[in-house]
């Protein structure tokens, strides 16, 4: 299949980024963009994580279909599992526009949206329209700007999508709803935790599967955190961590004009630090807690760099601003032969590797 998005890339970059990213969507929901990936995944890449198994492990991260639209699309790309929100009880505007920034010269992106999303009665809707037979899929839940119980926005979200989704993932960590951020500290993580997988017993006991839950942490985290977020997951029955969203700092090293925007920068910048996050908490979690790497992912170098500081499974959402859905089945691609090369027979065997 030839990679067309080189040549539209150019008319795609003319357009504001938010109206570009639009008509990406739509693009995709029509499926003008056709077959772009290869649906056929290497065997070295198939892994088995939380009781899930994935073709391959590079995932698409959330904020790229907040609404659920284009779930089938991703993993038409070659996306190994999808991940779709974040979701809100209530639709929800999102900030005043313009919120979101090309960084190009730095190969990043500045946004701050803040949960625009059409609500958990849309996105529930969207999934029922997926036939049976598809591919992993994950919600990503969050909770309304002016709720005045966030925690209980989470176990909402959970309750209603129940059923719908291979996994969920609580997103404490977007830097653009003020106050979000604080659930990650300590007591107002047991509290939210205890409740969602309260919500989660409470299915169960009524007949249901159990259905992974994961929580998507900072990178901006002290140590401090890192461990206490270690020590809630490890004594909880958490599934998982995801390291990281996007950071509230700036690199030294950003050229772009539009550098200092306020927001979440993602992308290139956050390779680095979103690297060490995730060593740090593999190290704290003694390796017995699956974490999906994520932050700055433009190669199956950096992809693999990731499972060897510790992830279980990696995702990716700014590079393909950048270098479009070709990108995909390339990572995909280079990781196989990354792996083949240091004579790893799955990703499970390069999980950690850095670390011992
Ligand atoms: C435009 C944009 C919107 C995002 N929206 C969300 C979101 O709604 N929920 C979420 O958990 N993460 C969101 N993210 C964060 C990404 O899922 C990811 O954690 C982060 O961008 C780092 O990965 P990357 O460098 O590959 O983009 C968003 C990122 C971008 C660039």
């Amino acid at each position: 299949m030839i990679d067309l998005f080189p040549l539209v890339r150019p008319l795609v970059h003319a357009l504001d980024p938010e109206t570009a990213h639009n008509a990406t969507i739509k693009a995709l929901r029509l499926g003008l963009t056709g077959k772009i990936g290869a649906e056929k995944h290497d065997p070295v890449l198939r892994c088995e994580v939380f009781g899930l198994d994935f073709p391959n492990p590079v995932g698409l991260a959330a904020g790229f279909d907040k609404n659920a639209e284009v779930i089938r699309p991703a993993h038409k790309m070659g996306f190994g599992f999808a991940e779709a929100g974040t979701v809100t009880p209530k639709p929800q505007v999102g900030n005043d526009k313009p919120r979101l920034f090309r960084l190009t010269a730095d190969r990043a992106v500045i946004n701050r949206f803040g949960f625009n999303n059409r609500g958990l009665d849309y996105f529930e809707g969207r999934l029922r329209t997926l036939p049976a037979a598809r591919g992993i899929f994950g919600a990503n839940v969050g909770a309304n700007k002016d709720s005045e119980d966030r925690t209980a926005d989470y176990v909402s979200g959970i309750n209603q999508l129940y059923g719908l989704s291979d996994y969920f993932t609580v997103n404490i960590s977007s830097p653009n709803t003020p106050g979000l951020r604080a659930l990650q500290s300590k007591a107002a993580l047991e509290d939210l935790v205890g409740r969602v997988l309260d919500a989660r017993q409470g299915k169960m006991a009524a007949g249901a599967a159990h259905v992974p839950i994961l929580i998507k942490i900072a990178p901006d985290l002290l140590d401090d955190d890192i461990r206490d977020i270690a020590d809630v997951a490890r004594s909880s029955t958490i599934d998982g961590l995801i390291v990281s969203n996007t950071t509230i700092t700036r690199p030294e090293s950003l050229k772009s004009r539009d550098k200092d925007e306020a927001g979440g920068l993602s992308g290139a910048p956050l390779m680095g630090p979103s690297t060490e996050i995730l060593s740090a908490v593999y190290k704290a979690t003694d390796g017995q807690v699956p974490l999906i790497g994520v932050g700055g992912i433009a190669s199956g170098a950096d992809a693999y760099a990731k499972f060897r500081a510790g992830a279980s499974l990696v995702q990716l959402y700014s590079a393909l601003v950048y270098d479009g859905p070709g990108l995909v089945s390339k990572i995909n691609r280079e990781l196989a032969a990354l792996l083949k090369a240091d004579g790893f027979a799955s990703v499970a065997d390069a999980v950690g590797v850095d670390q011992h």
